[in-house]
């Protein structure tokens, strides 16, 4: 009886460290571009991602962004038309199947949060899609979105980081720039120096027409950027294709989608005479705060820093995209808050479809007053 009382005792301590292991969370001490026993990585303690494929949008404010409601005259927007940012173009489109990463939309066509651009501009205004984020602590990170472009040439589609107009990082997807056989990205960073060319960053060191061996309007694509002090590096499915060092962004900002017209000739075109969408299927940002809060808890969770307590984000190396006859395996990609052991301590984590968590219950948006981005027609020098 005793030595039965001692025994269980002595096991004790091997218990205890055996379940804190178990129940223990993943990822305490962040989130690693290249693994931690490599000497070179990058590593950031927050992350927000969002699974489009299987997230229903009543209120997106639950799934951390905000839809942009606000105009912008055709004068201040410095093409023929003004822009109209409206509520009801953005929607959500998950997939019918909740356990499928391809297959029929719930209102058809391509899966994924769409952006639409009106394509009736008889007032004047050209209807477009803004969603920003609500987070706007968001300094230094790996941004990565999967997305499939409009193929209506007349329209300009945009994933980008914004403090203000001159700190500002985007990736910007001209329509009619995508031809029989390629497309292009315009690699852009608004700095000092676009400013004082008057919001003309082509005769930057912060400008680049990146063409790519595909149409942009075909799949879904990675697209991606890794922002650290001193540089941002762009990335198309996981493969690097350029990097600026210069006037890099030092400030705090929000992440940002949008979709728009203004029938500026030599920036977006068009406008098109139909409506038309972009379709995003995820956004996953992998960053660092400044957010007070978050980062007392970072450090309550991570109080002694050990590289086994970092998990090392996984490359994207494929399009993920969800049609064609493999669709269900390529456009399955990983997420940390979708993972069933917990990946994602002290981080937001929002509900899908395919997870546990139930719909989102309520039926309308929020408006905000709108973070007033201006992306001006940067080619015009061109
Ligand atoms: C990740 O590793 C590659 C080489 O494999 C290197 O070029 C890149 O700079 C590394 N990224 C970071 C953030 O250190
Ligand atoms: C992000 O913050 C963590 C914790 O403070 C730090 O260890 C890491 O180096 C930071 N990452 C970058 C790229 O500055
Ligand atoms: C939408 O969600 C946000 C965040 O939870 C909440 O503050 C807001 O009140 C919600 N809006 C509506 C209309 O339910
Ligand atoms: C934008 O302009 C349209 C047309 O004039 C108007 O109906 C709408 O209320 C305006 N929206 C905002 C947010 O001011
Ligand atoms: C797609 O793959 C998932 C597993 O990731 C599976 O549960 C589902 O049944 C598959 N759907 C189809 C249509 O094959
Ligand atoms: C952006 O913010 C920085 C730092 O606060 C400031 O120096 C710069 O003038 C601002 N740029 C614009 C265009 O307002
Ligand atoms: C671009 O910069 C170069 C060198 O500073 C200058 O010679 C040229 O005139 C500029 N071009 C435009 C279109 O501003
Ligand atoms: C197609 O577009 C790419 C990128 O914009 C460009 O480099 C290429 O010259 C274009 N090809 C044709 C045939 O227009
Ligand atoms: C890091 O964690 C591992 C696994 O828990 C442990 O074996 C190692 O001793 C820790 N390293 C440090 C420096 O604390």
């Amino acid at each position: 009886m005793f030595s039965m009382l001692r025994d269980a005792v002595g096991a004790m301590p091997w218990l205890i460290l055996a379940m804190s292991q178990l129940t223990n969370a993943a990822c305490e001490c962040g989130y690693s571009v290249n693994s931690t026993s490599g000497n070179q990585f990058a590593s950031y303690t927050d992350l927000m991602e969002n699974d489009f494929l299987h997230t229903v949008v009543d209120n997106i404010t639950e799934a951390g962004w905000r839809v942009q409601v606000y105009n912008v005259s055709a004068e201040d927007a410095r093409g023929p038309y003004g822009k109209q940012f409206e509520l009801q173009n953005v929607e959500s489109n998950p997939l019918k199947d909740k356990f499928s990463w391809s297959g029929d939309s719930e209102n058809g066509g391509d899966p994924g949060l769409r952006l639409w651009v009106r394509g009736d501009h008889s007032k004047g205004l050209v209807g477009g899609a803004e969603m920003a984020s609500v987070r706007d602590d968001v300094l230094y990170g790996s941004f990565r979105v999967a997305m499939k472009l409009s193929s209506t040439s007349g329209t300009c589609g945009a994933f980008f980081w914004f403090y203000n107009n001159s700190q500002e990082i985007d990736m910007e997807f001209l329509s009619k720039e995508f031809n029989n056989s390629q497309g292009a990205v315009n690699l852009v960073m608004q700095t000092p120096m676009s400013v004082v060319h008057g919001y003309d960053a082509s005769n930057t060191s912060a400008f680049k027409i990146q063409a790519l061996p595909f149409r942009p309007d075909e799949k879904v694509h990675e697209y991606r950027f890794d922002w650290a002090p001193g540089s941002v590096n762009f990335f198309v499915d996981g493969a690097w294709v350029y990097e600026m060092t210069e006037n890099i962004p030092v400030d705090a900002g929000r992440m940002f989608m949008n979709h728009w017209s203004n029938g500026d000739p030599l920036w977006s075109a068009g406008p098109p005479g139909a409506d038309t969408s972009m379709s995003v299927t995820y956004v996953k940002s992998y960053f660092n705060t400044t957010n007070t809060a978050k980062n007392d808890a970072y450090k309550k969770r991570c109080a002694n820093w050990n590289a086994t307590q970092v998990c090392q984000i996984p490359d994207q190396t494929v399009a993920p995209d969800p049609s064609g006859a493999d669709g269900n395996k390529t456009a399955n990609t990983y997420f940390f808050t979708l993972d069933g052991d917990d990946h994602a301590p002290g981080q937001e984590v929002f509900k899908t479809t395919n997870g546990a968590s139930s719909l989102f219950a309520s039926s309308s948006f929020s408006i905000y007053i709108p973070v007033i981005v201006a992306l001006f027609s940067w080619a015009f020098a061109l």
